[in-house]
Order: C-alpha cells, then structure tokens, then sequence
C-alpha cells in the first residue's frame, strides 16, 4: 500500500441533519425546520449536507429533501437503502450524491456498514441508473477488505467508512479496542485509495475523537451529524460546525505541517 506524506485534497466536512428532523417530528409539527438547519451549515462553512430519508420516514420527511434540493446551494448527500422506491426518489431529484446505506426498521442508527459483497450483482445493477443520472454513488461499509474491494468491483466511485465501532470504542476507554479499529479504519483507506476509491468516513465522530481520522490523507470527507445536534443545543449550530471544521484542519496541519487542511 501506498504511504502518502501528503493528503488527497481538502478535507470536506459534510454536515448531517437528520437529527434537527427528530427533534422536530418528536411534536409532528414544523419546527425545528431541518432545512433552515441546512442554511446555517452552510453559512457555518460546511461543504455539504447529508441527509438520509429512511423508509419509516422516523426523522427526514420526502418534502425535506425536495426543500434541500432547491434551497441549499452546497451539495446534498442523499443517504438511502438500496430499495426501489428510494432509488425513484434519487432519480427524480438527481441530488450531487447518493450513500447506499443497510436499513433494518428495529436499528436506532445505522449500526453496521452495507453487505455489498454478498450482494454484489443486485447492487452493481442498482447503481448503474443512479451513476448514468450523474449522481456520484458512495457505499456505507465496514472497514473490511472484502466490502471494500466488492465496492470498487460493483463500479462504486466512492465508499464511506464506518468509524462507528472507533468511536465507541474511544467513549467507553476501550483503549485496545479503539486502538485496533483506527489502525483497520488507517488501512483500509490506504486499500481502498490504492484500488481508485474516494474515500469518506463518518458515524459517531466528535470533537475528541475526530482528529486521528482527519489525519488520514486519504481521507476526502467526514460526515457528521448527532453530536453536531446535541452539540448545537449548548453552543449553538454555528459554533459547533466552526470548532469541528477547526478540529478537522488542526489535525491535517499536525499531521501533514501548515497550509494543509
Ligand atoms: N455517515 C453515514 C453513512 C450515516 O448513516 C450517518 C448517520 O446517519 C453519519 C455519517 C453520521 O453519523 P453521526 O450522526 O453519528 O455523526
């Protein structure tokens, strides 16, 4: 694998709001409005904005994502199980990405990354409408070899990393286990790079635990959303995203020395 002293390109900072829709639908009404949530990202420097309408619809709302589309001028991150009918909804609104992401009614969160080497052929012919669309498809998986390289056979230009089981690990003081998970999240990026993959990361990230992530430079974006929510409610959303986006580029500069973020 090839050792970079140097990162790919600027680290984007996708910010996912998911969680400004659970508040909201916790009283079924109008507020807090996901998209306004969107807006100031946006102005709060993020890059994009990550949203993922689940099949029970539990936070993002349909007419979310057709606000999203006409209202937020940096780039959506459309995150959907492989199903046919989120598929029509990709395709209707043609968003700058698409995340495929595993589903299961009975999870909280998404807990694990995409089976796409057990369904590689399924997948391979889901996405090709989406790519030929122009929608730029990144896969949702495990830092495990075998995901990895069935993303790049089934033709997936982008895959995201789970850091989930990272940050638990690093919240719990699990030190070995946190310890192990960054050096598999460290060599699959550098695996997945080598195989022509972009590649992103993301789930569970916080302050204290965003910097050792940041600093793989083969890392091209992180996506990050619950702890930016909560965060918000102390510190403001504003405030949150510039001290994470500052998090971020402290570590490309310890890493790779000045002017890199
Ligand atoms: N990336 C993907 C693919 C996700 O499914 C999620 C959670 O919806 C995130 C990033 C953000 O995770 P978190 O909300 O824990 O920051």
């Amino acid at each position: 694998m090839a050792d970079l002293n140097q990162p790919l390109g600027r680290l984007r900072l996708g910010v996912n709001i998911d969680h400004v829709a659970t508040v909201r639908n916790a009283r079924g009404g109008d507020v807090p409005d996901p998209v306004r949530a969107a807006a100031l990202a946006e102005a709060a420097g993020a890059d994009g904005i990550t949203a993922h309408l689940r099949e029970d619809r539990r936070h993002i709302r349909d007419s979310d994502i057709e606000a999203l589309m006409t209202q937020i001028a940096v780039p959506l991150n459309f995150e959907m199980a492989a199903t046919d009918e989120m598929q029509a909804i990709a395709l209707r609104h043609t968003p700058h990405a698409v995340c495929l992401v595993p589903e299961r009614r009975e999870e909280r969160t998404t807990e694990g990354g995409l089976e796409v080497a057990r369904e590689e052929n399924r997948l391979a012919h889901f996405i090709a409408p989406l790519a030929e669309a122009g929608c730029r498809v990144s896969i949702f998986i495990a830092a495990d070899q075998r995901q990895i390289e069935a993303a790049a056979r089934i033709g997936a230009p982008v895959i995201e990393l789970h850091t989930g089981a990272y940050c638990d690990a690093y919240a719990e003081g699990r030190f070995d286990a946190r310890d192990a998970e960054l050096a598999r999240l460290r060599d699959m990026a550098a695996f997945a790079h080598d195989l022509g993959l972009e590649v992103h990361a993301g789930h569970g990230l916080t302050y204290d635990c965003v910097r050792p992530v940041a600093a793989f430079p083969q890392v091209m974006e992180l996506n990050i959303g619950h702890f930016l929510i909560g965060e918000a409610i102390f510190s403001g959303l504003d405030s949150a995203i510039r001290r994470m986006r500052a998090e971020m580029d402290a570590a490309r500069r310890d890493a790779f020395g000045e002017g890199v973020a």
